[in-house]
């Protein structure tokens, strides 16, 4: 069975598909790459089929780790399936989700994962250009997150 995880923000290019890239590569990094499948969307429009920030691609690209992802926004279909794990960035994004699409059982905060207690949003680097900052946040949530779905689904 596969475990299917989307990371989702506002727009798609910053902090989700930051998140992707690196849960991606910690799972591949594992062994896990066949049990899983990772994808990240938005709850906003304005950025349909861009590629990531430059922000995000650069600092990517200085953890060794390659994105070619476009921005999407999140369907109705991607809710769906309650087993999926849901995974905004911060309130606002989950406040969003809830609006649009009504209550998902899998649905959780990044930084519910983390190890350190400074944040429980991931702030929007779109707005604070702090794109290491952001960086070390999301891999510790995804270090975090990798671990919680292991023990739950017995990997
Ligand atoms: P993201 O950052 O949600 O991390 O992708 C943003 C990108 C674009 C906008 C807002 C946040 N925007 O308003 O266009």
């Amino acid at each position: 069975m596969t475990i299917n995880v989307l990371f989702v923000c506002l727009g798609n290019i910053c902090r989700s598909p930051m998140a992707e890239a690196v849960f991606q590569q910690l799972v591949d990094e594992a062994g896990l790459t066949d049990k899983f499948h990772i994808d990240s969307a938005g709850t906003g429009s304005w950025h349909i089929g861009e590629k990531a920030h430059p922000g995000t691609r650069a600092i990517l690209n200085e953890h060794g780790i390659v994105y070619n992802g476009r921005a999407r926004q999140v369907t109705a279909q991607d809710m769906a399936d309650p087993q999926t794990y849901i995974i905004t960035m911060d309130q606002s994004n989950s406040n969003n989700l809830r609006r649009q699409f009504g209550n998902h059982s899998n649905q959780h905060r990044l930084l519910d994962f983390s190890s350190q207690n400074a944040e429980s949003d991931v702030p929007d680097p779109y707005y604070t250009n702090n794109f290491e900052y952001v960086y070390q946040l999301v891999a510790d949530g995804c270090r975090g997150l990798l671990e919680t779905i292991r023990q739950r689904e017995g990997l």
